[in-house]
């Protein structure tokens, strides 16, 4: 009995103390910071570059949807250009994420910050302040025209003074990022340096892979992570963290069967993208991809039926059958 309890005592000991490790570990380490690069990019004051990246960033890009606060969506929906003010809460098991102020205050804004730690933002996925950013913002690959001319067009912006506390870590985030496993994540080839601007699927994959981020939503993924586990545009992500509900979505690739769109004709695309959303809380930021021109519309309704079918069979979650249902 007392070599049984020894052996308990020195178990519990060793437990103990890889706990203990392990949080002293994530403590001292969470905090760590990044280097990459400073891309050579800067603002201009060139009227048709900021009228490029107004269009991306209340378009494709939706930077607007997400750099304001909840009280600010319905007057986007109804198309108001509000200026980037920030404040949006992403309330997730890893933390609470607050998007920033992107107007030019200097004190609460992008004021004090150059365009090249801009770029980085968007290029690598690291702040301006060194630490790794969860993968909300995939603009590794964008062209470096129009990096240029979204920083064009936040410099261009009335200043609005609002402070918006820092980003909060649960311990959960705190291992992950302890652990290394979000990391800041630079461009995979190098970014075009700009991008002919017409209705092809070259054009649409650029939109959906590195502007609109469709991928980002429309595949398989290890939500702790952001790693692209499955064939991409395949749907079947459930995305928790909305109010509401849960989510899931749907099969992009022209599968016949299981694919949603494969029997959409290219026209009844766009209509489907200017009539906005249909269940309340859509993660999908279908008020800004309303924005889109019928030329990046076009182009992305090509690049999507030029993909390989996948056959993925998604199930509606309970409540988009309820909302379905109710049409
Ligand atoms: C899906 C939501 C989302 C979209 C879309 C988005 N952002 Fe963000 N952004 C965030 C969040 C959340 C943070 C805060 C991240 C953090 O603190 O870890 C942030 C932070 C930033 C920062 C500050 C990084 C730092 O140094 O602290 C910049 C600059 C930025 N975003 C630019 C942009 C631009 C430009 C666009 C559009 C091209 C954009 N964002 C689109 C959610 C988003
Ligand atoms: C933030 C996540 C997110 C992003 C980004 C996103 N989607 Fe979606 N998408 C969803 C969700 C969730 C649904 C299902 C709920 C709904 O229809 O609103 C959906 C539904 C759809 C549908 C089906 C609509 C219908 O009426 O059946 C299409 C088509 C679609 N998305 C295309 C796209 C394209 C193209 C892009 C890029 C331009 C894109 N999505 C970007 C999350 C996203």
């Amino acid at each position: 009995m007392k070599t049984v309890l020894k052996i308990f005592a020195w178990v519990a000991g060793v437990l103990l103390f890889v706990v203990l490790a392990f949080v002293s570990f994530v403590l001292l380490k969470w905090d760590q910071k990044y280097d990459a690069p400073y891309p050579e990019l800067s603002a201009t004051s060139d009227s048709t570059m900021i009228a490029r990246g107004k269009y991306l960033v209340y378009g494709p890009a939706h930077c607007s949807v997400c750099h304001n606060s909840m009280d600010k969506m319905e007057a986007l929906e109804r198309g108001e250009m509000l200026p980037l003010a920030g404040g949006m809460e992403f309330v997730f098991e890893p933390g609470t994420l607050r998007s920033r102020n992107l107007t030019p205050d200097e004190e609460t804004g992008i004021g004090k910050l150059t365009d090249a730690e801009i770029a980085r933002v968007m290029r690598y996925s690291v702040g301006a302040d060194g630490r790794p950013l969860f993968p909300l913002m995939p603009f590794q690959n964008m062209s470096d025209s129009d990096v240029i001319a979204i920083i064009s067009y936040l410099r261009s912006q009335e200043k609005v003074k609002n402070e918006i506390k820092p980003s909060e870590y649960s311990f959960l985030g705190k291992a992950i990022l302890a652990l290394g496993m979000i990391k800041p994540e630079g461009p995979i080839e190098t970014p075009p340096t700009t991008i002919a601007v017409e209705p092809t699927p070259v054009y649409g994959k650029y939109l959906a892979n590195s502007v609109a981020n469709c991928v980002g939503c429309h595949s398989p993924r290890d939500l702790m992570s952001g790693a692209f586990i499955g064939p991409k545009f395949s749907g079947g992500l459930i995305l928790e963290d909305v109010p509401g509900a849960p989510f899931i979505t749907p099969n992009l690739t022209p599968d016949p069967e299981t694919g949603v769109m494969a029997n959409w004709t290219e026209d009844a695309f766009i209509e489907r993208f200017r009539a906005g959303k249909v269940y309340e809380n859509t993660p999908m930021p279908w008020s800004s991809f309303g924005n889109m021109s019928d030329v990046d519309l076009r182009a992305l309704y090509r690049y999507i039926m030029s993909l390989d079918p996948v056959s993925n069979k998604v199930e509606k979650t309970p409540y988009m059958l309820e909302v379905g249902a109710s049409e």
